[in-house]
């Protein structure tokens, strides 16, 4: 018999299917009864919803039923009819069972009990199966698709970045080396230094920590383009929000000035939390009861609130009166300093309690490629800022005046024969331009409501673990 998916249960469309004989498969979620009826709860990943397989033991053989455990994958007929019991509408009457699987309850992991997110890391490979990561990985697979959507239905060309590369986008040095050289033998020039020249690419090479420049030259020929992929950050960041590998999606545009940004900022986040609430509700609302009470009203909020736009020089000001009211901060704020989390969710939570676009920072705090303000000291950087999670996205408009730019490059000292390329988007056609990264597991941290970013990526990468 076909198999029919379990979410097909629980659409309006399941009335016309009632007393007909139906095929389900899936992993045991929980086995009870007596010895005149037992509950299977089955569970095939297709939603976060149960189906209830109902039968009579004397029906069946002892030793297959004895087997049917927590976690065990079943294929099941039986006739569809509709449900007697409180909490489903139908339920699943079985005639036969075939046991693909069983899962040894001495050893299982994932019995009935809620376990802690700390333990699910520790059986990252078993997670999926738990009801929360499962919403997480449905959730996940939406954002990206609502992502995909967001830039196609505005004429934005997907633009395949490179993950290996030779230039350091941020300037901060977290790169991850990538190299094929013997490391127990590295050949040496005459002055000692390592001899990149025999390595697989012929020069020294990273994981990329963005996509950006690359993204610049995409979006200078094309007018607008967005990257989605992985990045890779060698940051020994061991907190709730920072990952080793992570995604991020990058879109570029050309003639864009910092208004233009700013606002398509605003709509890409609101689009992507509008999706989840518009296709995500069974999971939103488990992860609701699960997880975080208010998710659901935060993210209704998100959508309908406009977002602040604060220069920061402002943000420093309320910042400054804050403390001079009595507001207790661990890191001191002055004007030029890099805005600790505590600070940014002071005035997204405290002071203007909703999300925040912080425009015009200090350049010194800012990369290289920034577009420089007429007032010398500030540039047109924007960090869009969070509640829960602080900042969740970082962007610019570029400088494509090639001499600020150059000077900028020197006074960091910027080594230039990596940036060859990217300096001559400066010199032939330079055009206002400016673009974005949102780290895609922020966004999936807010909302999902789950605290810990190592628990919205299948997989996480963090200092001292790479498990799985
Ligand atoms: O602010 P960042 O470093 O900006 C850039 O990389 C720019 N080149 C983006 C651009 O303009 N095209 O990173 C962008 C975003 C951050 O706002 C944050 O959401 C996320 O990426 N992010 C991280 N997410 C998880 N783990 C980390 N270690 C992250 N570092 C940055
Ligand atoms: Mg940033």
């Amino acid at each position: 018999m076909k198999r029919t998916e379990i979410k097909q249960l629980f659409a309006p469309s399941v009335d016309g299917m009632v007393d007909s004989d139906i095929n389900v498969k899936g992993w045991v979620r929980t086995k009870r009864g007596n010895k005149n009826v037992a509950f299977i709860a089955l569970n095939d990943g297709s939603t976060i919803n149960n189906i209830q397989v109902v039968l009579n033991p004397a029906d069946f053989d002892e030793d297959l039923l004895r087997r049917i455990t927590t976690g065990a994958c079943l294929s099941v007929d039986g006739r569809l009819v509709k449900s007697q019991g409180a909490g489903q509408s139908v339920e699943v009457q079985a005639s036969s069972i075939v046991l693909y699987g069983e899962a040894d309850p001495d050893s299982y992991p994932l019995q009935k009990k809620g376990h802690s997110m700390e333990f699910l890391r520790e059986i990252g490979h078993l997670r999926p199966r738990t009801n929360t990561f499962g919403a997480v990985c449905r959730l996940r697979h939406n954002m990206a698709y609502a992502i995909h959507n967001f830039f196609h239905e505005r004429g934005f060309f997907y633009f395949h970045t490179p993950l290996i590369t030779a230039s350091d986008c941020e300037g901060a040095g977290e790169m991850f080396q990538v190299t094929t050289l013997d490391l127990k033998n590295l050949p040496r020039r005459e002055d000692g230094s390592i001899d990149y020249d025999q390595d697989f690419f012929g020069k020294q090479t990273s994981l990329t920590v963005s996509g950006q420049l690359e993204g610049e030259l995409g979006a200078t020929a094309l007018g607008k383009i967005y990257t989605f992929g992985p990045t890779f950050r060698a940051e020994n960041s061991n907190t709730p929000r920072h990952l080793a590998e992570f995604w991020m999606v990058e879109p570029e545009m050309a003639f864009y000035d910092l208004d233009d940004l700013t606002a398509l900022e605003e709509e890409f986040i609101k689009y992507c939390v509008r999706w989840a609430l518009d296709h995500c509700m069974d999971d939103l609302q488990f992860l609701n009861n699960m997880i975080d009470k208010g998710l659901i009203e935060r993210l209704k909020s998100v959508v309908e609130t406009d977002f602040v736009r604060l220069p920061y020089t402002e943000g420093i000001r309320i910042l400054e009166e804050a403390v001079k009211n009595g507001e207790k901060f661990e890191f001191p704020v002055y004007w030029g300093v890099d805005l600790a989390s505590e600070h940014e969710r002071y005035l997204v939570e405290e002071h203007f309690k909703r999300p925040v676009i912080m425009v015009d920072y200090p350049k010194e705090i800012k990369a290289f490629y920034m577009k420089q303000n007429e007032d010398g000291k500030t540039v047109q950087g924007t960090d869009v800022l969070f509640p829960k999670i602080g900042e969740i996205i970082g962007g610019s408009v570029r400088e494509e005046n090639y001499d600020k730019l150059m000077t900028r490059i020197n006074e960091l000292g910027i080594p230039m024969k990596d940036m060859w390329w990217y300096l001559d988007t400066r010199r032939y056609g330079t055009c206002p331009h400016g673009g974005f990264g949102l780290g895609f597991e922020r966004l999936m941290l807010f909302v999902t409501g789950m605290a810990n970013i190592r628990d919205v990526i299948p997989f996480p990468r963090t200092p001292k673990t790479a498990e799985f």
